[in-house]
């Protein structure tokens, strides 16, 4: 879709919210868990994590980067017309979250100033949130009152402590204002899609924690993230959005690939992943070939161990191959920048990808992003937007400030927290939304705290 299309819709700006509060992974954590701190810097690629403090939950979070977005965007509420939530932090098994965070913003908006606006919860582990912009756009192409909509990523990311998933943990809500003739991104409205049933990552009814077969999720995350994407990649064509040439592949054609970031190596397996499937397409498939042997092949081994143990010692070796660093270096490492200091956010961990390239000003009007999305259990979503010419007036967020002056916390308090043990918040709320309490039914009571 070209820049400037009068049909085009899409992400019109972005909000992200962040507790205040962090714990480094390298450190007192790192030495208490007996790790060494060079495996979660360089080998997971986390250095702080983002630590709700005790008023904080996903409806908070949620809350406080759709504030951050109406008065960014100027957007009264009578302008918005549905709200859509992607969280696996529900508070409530049977509520709207939205609801909750309209509640909130009506403290300041006035009471019954959202009421025509509509709000639901897409749950779909970390894919919820693209489902969402996915089915909020099509209701924006066709929208004739000039209404706008939201989408909301909000969740902690949450692992029992000492486990191999708890250096992976963060929190962190994004809003997205979604409308016709966006500023940022204009959505092709071509989706790559891949489900399968797993039991990578789940949380049973009642639990606090995610339940994670840790290495099995990798696996099940790039398996649909290549189906998700040979699915966009035959449409793209069919569609006549790409049209590669002889020795030309799909992702030549795509400036930026962003994907969802449980951790900001796994960007890294799933570019390896997607680009060395991609360029088999291509002469660079033999350019490779030559630097690093030819690839196993599943027919030339008896044991399939054995074949896996070669593909996976080709994969390591690919991934340090000249031309996939140089690909790796234009178009995904900055993708991961915020998420170094804020871990995984669930949800909204692909867009903190998108935040992290407008933050750094690396896109450019007229250039192509690729997402791919995914959510455990497990299904994956890879689409296409174009960046618009009005992108780069989009006033910046100011976020890695905002991360440097958080406050760090000791490994005591950051315990304490995850348990659900502290008494009073480490900071108090100060111009925000917190929870002040929960009544005698499970009612959630929040306030704005001046
Ligand atoms: N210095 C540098 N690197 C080191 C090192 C050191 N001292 N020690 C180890 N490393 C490297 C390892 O070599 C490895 O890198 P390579 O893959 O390149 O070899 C890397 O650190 C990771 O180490 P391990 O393989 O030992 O990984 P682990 O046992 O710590 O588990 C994990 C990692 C599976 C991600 C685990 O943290 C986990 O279960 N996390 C939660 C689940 C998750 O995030 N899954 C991702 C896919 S599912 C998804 O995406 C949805 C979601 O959001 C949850």
């Amino acid at each position: 879709m070209p820049a400037g299309n009068d049909r085009a819709v899409g992400i019109d700006d972005l909000s992200v919210y962040v507790p205040r509060l962090f714990l480094p992974l390298a450190g007192e954590f790192s030495t208490n868990r007996g790790i060494d701190p060079g495996k979660l810097i360089k080998g997971i690629g986390i250095e702080r994590m983002a630590v709700p403090d005790l008023h904080e939950d996903a409806v908070t979070m949620a809350a406080m980067s759709l504030l951050d977005l109406m008065r960014r965007a100027r957007l009264r509420p009578e302008e918005i017309g549905k709200i859509y939530v992607g969280t696996e932090s529900s508070l409530d098994e049977a509520k709207a979250m939205g609801t909750y965070v309209i509640g909130m913003l009506e403290k300041i908006y006035g009471k019954g100033s959202f009421q025509e606006c509509s709000t639901v919860e897409f749950k779909a582990a970390c894919i919820g949130t693209t489902f969402a912009l996915e089915s909020l756009s099509f209701w924006a192409a066709l929208e004739e009152e000039g209404k706008v909509g939201i989408v909301i990523a909000s969740d902690v990311a949450k692992y029992p402590l000492a486990s191999a998933g708890e250096y992976t943990q963060g929190a962190g809500s994004v809003a997205l204002l979604v409308k016709k003739n966006p500023r940022l991104l204009a959505l092709e409205q071509i989706y790559g899609s891949f489900t399968r049933n797993e039991n990578d990552f789940f949380r049973p009814m009642g639990c606090t924690t995610a339940v994670v077969n840790g290495k099995h999720s990798n696996q099940c995350y790039l398996d649909a993230m290549q189906g998700a994407f040979d699915s966009f990649a035959a449409r793209a064509v069919r569609k006549g959005a790409i049209t590669p040439g002889k020795g030309e592949c799909i992702t030549d054609f795509i400036d930026h690939l962003l994907f969802h970031i449980p951790y900001p190596r796994m960007v890294e397996y799933a570019s390896a992943a997607i680009l060395r499937h991609d360029w088999r397409q291509s002469s660079r498939c033999s350019e490779i070939e030559m630097e690093l042997g030819t690839e196993p092949q599943s027919l030339g081994y008896e044991d399939l161990g054995k074949y896996q143990a070669a593909d996976a010692d080709y994969v390591r070796r690919f991934a340090k191959s000249q031309k996939f660093l140089q690909a790796f270096e234009a178009k995904v490492r900055d993708t991961a920048m915020l998420s170094r200091q804020v871990g995984n956010i669930y949800t909204g961990s692909i867009y903190l990808g998108l935040a992290s390239l407008l933050e750094m000003q690396k896109i450019h009007a007229g250039e192509r992003l690729g997402f791919g999305a995914y959510g455990s259990g497990c299904s994956a979503l890879f689409f296409s937007a174009i960046v618009q010419q009005q992108a780069g007036s989009v006033p910046l967020r100011g976020l890695v400030k905002r991360l440097q002056e958080r406050r760090q916390i000791s490994l005591h308090d950051y315990e304490l927290l995850h348990g659900g043990l502290m008494e009073k918040s480490v900071v108090m709320p100060c111009k925000e939304f917190a929870l002040v309490g929960i009544d005698h039914q499970g009612y959630r009571l929040y306030e704005y705290v001046e």
